[in-house]
């Protein structure tokens, strides 16, 4: 498999993936690839000599909490197939999680107590606690028993080892609260091998993204200038406006970036980072072209940074100057000319003394046709 990754490139790796790869290739339900996979699984969790001592490590930082290291040994290019040991140090305890691929999970070294759950209602139900030992194994398909929790029972560290039809380290799967039965996203990484950043995803703002441009917004404007004033109560107002398109950049379901695009051709912008900003201006140009708009207009102020390079990045011309606030007229050099009203944006301008500087504001316009 292209870009396959052998993180512990030994035979005995080798051997197995390519026997479990034909195994899945030669079958046709997760069933019968599983069955076809026992003999092999089952030999190596029997081999007590292929994996190093580094892979039975606990990891105090890890994404599991309680020193439980998450090692990947294996990886296929396209994310379908992983192979990789779970390290429990003496009584630590996983979190709550479920896995969302099948597989085969085993036991390599020490013991474990498993405690199976199933949502009912809402509610998280334990459905089978029961302890495992060294060289047991089980086969997983979701959705049985893909609720669970393992605990070290043994003195020693446990290992399992697990064959599963995911990249399960990086996946966003999630994590259960036992009490509530709340289910939160949950990534729980790999201590050995990074995952790649989450993608960018672009849809229409939603009532409930509200807050999050909120804080988005007040963020800009305190990264730019210190402070923010805007009002909650202010922007709710101008969510209310028609003819105005918003849409919110999200990675992993969490709000990351906002843009909206009003019937002047005005563009906010709102992100933490380049990645995002881009695919905001991507989504935005769209839009704007299906809207007949041949320009797009941005008032950007050099301090805020992001922004700043964002459009000078995607060509944008600088097209005027203008003054950020009709307050600040009075201290204009003659003849500045002032923003036309509804075009301010730019929140958190309270001193006029400092901001006779920052808000002078370029107006810049990018031919988009
Ligand atoms: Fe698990």
């Amino acid at each position: 498999m292209e870009n396959a990754e052998f993180v512990l490139d030994v035979p005995v790796v080798r051997t197995f993936v390519a026997e479990a790869q034909a195994a899945i290739a030669s079958t046709r339900a997760p069933a019968e690839a599983c069955d076809a996979i026992r003999p092999a699984f089952a030999a190596l969790l029997a081999d007590p000599d292929w994996l190093p001592a580094g892979y039975r490590a606990p990891a105090p930082e890890s994404g599991m909490g309680g020193g439980i290291g998450q090692w990947l040994l294996y990886r296929s290019g396209d994310a379908s197939l992983c192979l990789f040991s779970l390290v429990v140090p003496p009584d630590a305890e996983t979190p709550i999680h479920d896995h969302l691929a099948w597989g085969l999970v085993g036991l390599y070294q020490g013991a474990q107590e498993e405690e199976i759950y199933a949502r009912r209602n809402g509610t998280l139900e334990l459905v089978e606690r029961r302890g495992v030992e060294r060289g047991d194994f089980y086969v997983l398909i979701p959705p049985d028993d893909d609720i669970h929790r393992v605990r070290t029972t043994s003195a020693e560290t446990s290992v399992s080892i697990h064959l599963l039809t995911n990249d399960t380290g990086c996946v966003w799967r999630h994590s259960f609260d036992v009490e509530s039965g709340e289910a939160r996203p949950f990534r729980s990484g790999y201590v050995n091998v990074a995952c790649a950043d989450p993608t960018v995803e672009i849809r229409t703002a939603m009532p409930e993204d509200f807050e999050s441009v909120y804080e988005l917004l007040c963020a800009r404007s305190a990264a730019a200038f210190g402070s923010s004033e805007l009002q909650r109560e202010n922007l709710a107002l101008e969510w209310q406006l028609a003819n105005t398109d918003r849409v919110v950049a999200t990675k992993s379901g969490e709000v990351v970036g906002y843009a909206e695009l009003s019937g002047a051709h005005d563009l906010v912008l709102a992100a933490r980072d380049d990645e995002v900003n881009d695919a905001l201006l991507n989504a935005v140009e769209r839009r704007a072209r299906e809207r007949g708009f041949d320009t797009l207009v941005a008032m950007v102020v050099p301090e805020d940074v992001p922004l700043h390079a964002l459009v000078s990045r995607a060509g944008f011309a600088q097209h005027s100057e203008v003054l950020c606030t009709p307050e600040l007229a009075a201290h204009a050099p003659a003849g500045t000319p002032l923003a036309p009203a509804g075009m301010i944006t730019v929140a958190g301008l309270h001193d006029p003394v400092e901001v006779m500087f920052v808000g002078t504001a370029a107006d810049r316009t990018r031919k988009i046709s």
